[in-house]
């Protein structure tokens, strides 16, 4: 299982018992308007049904919380909590989410078999303005490689699809806070594109 530590982080594969944290913070209409749906989840089954289809093979198996080598798993979310439980934060709680997934590239003709690995994450909103996104995805890149090779299927690769070079990272336009994240991790800006709800988006990737 791929886990580490970061100066003020904790960070580890998302299991089904986080889930009350997670719905905590994608039922607040701030942090949800920025994800893939665009609207917050209402009921913890939603959060539950996210993590299940989303989020990995920790996530989808209560009884499995390691890595499975298994490629349809091409993704891997894990969950954030503080080493130093903050005023905000007194227990140790689940403040973000941070994930790689291998996705289709968004701009490719229908039916491409092009793909690239791609960073998301969001926090909840206590925990903005710390630093932490940043310091989040620094880790994760940090392992990038690793992640790359458990989920791929230990180094053995696939023959199907075309495999972009780097990590890449879509933020809506107006998301001015996690394009100043991406920026101070080292990815720049490559393009646009308009998403499935219609949002103009930002594209950027970094060469890791
Ligand atoms: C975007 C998000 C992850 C940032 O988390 P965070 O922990 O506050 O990020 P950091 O503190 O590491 O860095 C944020 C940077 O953005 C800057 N920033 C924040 N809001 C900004 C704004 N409106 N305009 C310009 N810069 C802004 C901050 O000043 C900071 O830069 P600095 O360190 O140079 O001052 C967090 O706001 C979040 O979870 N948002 C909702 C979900 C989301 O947007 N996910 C990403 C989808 S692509």
């Amino acid at each position: 299982m791929i886990s580490f530590q970061t100066t003020r982080l904790d960070i580890r594969p998302l299991v089904l018992s986080d889930a009350e944290d997670v719905f905590e913070m994608r039922r607040d209409p701030e942090v949800a308007k920025w994800g893939s749906s665009g609207t917050p989840d209402t009921t913890i089954s939603q959060t539950i049904d996210w993590m299940l289809s989303s989020c990995g093979p920790a996530a989808s198996d209560t009884n499995d919380t390691t890595i499975s080598p298994k490629k349809t798993y091409l993704k891997l979310v894990f969950a954030i909590r503080e080493l130093q439980p903050s005023t905000i934060f007194p227990e140790p709680k689940v403040i973000g989410t941070i994930g790689i997934k291998r996705l289709a590239m968004p701009l490719g003709p229908v039916g491409s078999n092009r793909v690239r690995w791609e960073l998301g994450y969001g926090f909840h909103v206590g925990a903005w303005g710390k630093g932490y996104a940043t310091e989040a995805a620094r880790g994760v890149m940090g392992h990038f490689g690793e992640i790359k090779w458990v989920l791929e299927g230990q180094g053995q690769g696939d023959d199907a699809v075309v495999v972009a070079d780097g990590l890449w990272a879509a933020t809506a336009e107006e998301n001015l806070g996690s394009q100043a994240v991406l920026r101070k991790c080292g990815f720049g800006f490559v393009g646009e594109f308009v998403d499935e709800l219609g949002r103009k988006n930002l594209d950027f990737q970094v060469l890791a």
